[in-house]
């Protein structure tokens, strides 16, 4: 599948637009913020998106952004240079959610501090950074690259062994979606369920599992979902089991 007609800019626009209602995904981030609170994290394909490594970042000590497109991480950077997308929005939602009375100003200043770095990222990959991290996040990228769910489970697995043992990972995915649209172009979606998602994780050694289907989602409008193909998400979180190794513990690893 290429991204090669990706606009990161239009969508934006239309899956964040300004006008936001309630968002599943930012609350189940910002209730969960205790499973990685002071580590370091990594968000897998982030795309052009802040709001969601922007909702976890309040409790970690650092999060790196990757995606497979320069075009994104550009994104992202020029908001963090004060000129990009306006997350304004989804700012004053995730202090609602936290029932924190910060500027919003105040708080996205203190998340481009916890930025630490852009990374490029192919989740095709098995070892996809040669490293682990205690905290990784990850929305609709496995299966939103892919139309087969046999290859959505690879990747999904594969961003999962990013995790180091013991660490904690937070995701999300279109539910029962085949494909999604940018205007005219359209990209492909694996057409998961709460039990594709719940068996790939069991399968890849998570423990402390919770996958639940939310009705809402962006654009708020459930007429303006159904013409980009989709309705409901599938959000989903989970330790990895195992104990961290010595090397894990000293941190004697090139990125985290
Ligand atoms: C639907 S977007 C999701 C972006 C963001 N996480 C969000 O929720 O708005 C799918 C993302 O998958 C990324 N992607 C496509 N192929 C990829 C690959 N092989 N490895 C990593 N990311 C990939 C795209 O660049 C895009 O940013």
């Amino acid at each position: 599948m290429s991204f090669g007609n990706w606009n990161p800019r239009r969508y934006l626009e239309i899956y964040f637009p300004k006008d936001i209602g309630y968002e599943p995904a930012i609350e189940f981030i910002v209730q969960q913020r205790k499973n990685f609170q002071g580590k370091i994290g990594v968000e897998i394909g982030s795309g052009p998106t802040v709001c969601y490594f922007s909702a976890a970042a309040d409790s970690l000590k650092g999060i790196y952004v990757s995606d497979f497109l320069e075009a994104n991480l550009e994104e992202i950077k020029k908001w963090a240079d004060g000129s990009g997308y306006d997350w304004g929005n989804f700012s004053r939602m995730i202090l609602e959610y936290d029932g924190s009375n910060q500027s919003i100003s105040e708080y996205e200043r203190e998340v481009k501090g916890k930025l630490s770095g852009f990374l490029h990222c192919d989740i095709r990959e098995k070892d996809i950074f040669g490293n682990k991290f205690d905290f990784v996040m990850s929305f609709y990228c496995a299966d939103s690259m892919t139309d087969d769910k046999e290859k959505w489970k690879e990747y999904f697995t594969n961003i999962l062994n990013v995790v180091r043992p013991g660490g904690f990972f937070i995701g999300g995915a279109l539910y029962r979606c085949r494909k999604y649209m940018i205007d005219g172009a359209e990209f492909p979606s694996a057409n998961l369920d709460e039990n594709d998602v719940r068996d790939a994780m069991i399968d890849a050694g998570m423990y402390d599992i919770t996958v639940k289907v939310a009705d809402d989602s962006m654009p708020k409008d459930k007429e303006k979902r159904e013409q980009l193909n989709y309705t409901k998400i599938i959000l989903m979180s989970g330790f990895r089991q195992g104990r961290p190794s010595l090397e894990d513990i000293t941190g004697s690893h090139a990125l985290g």
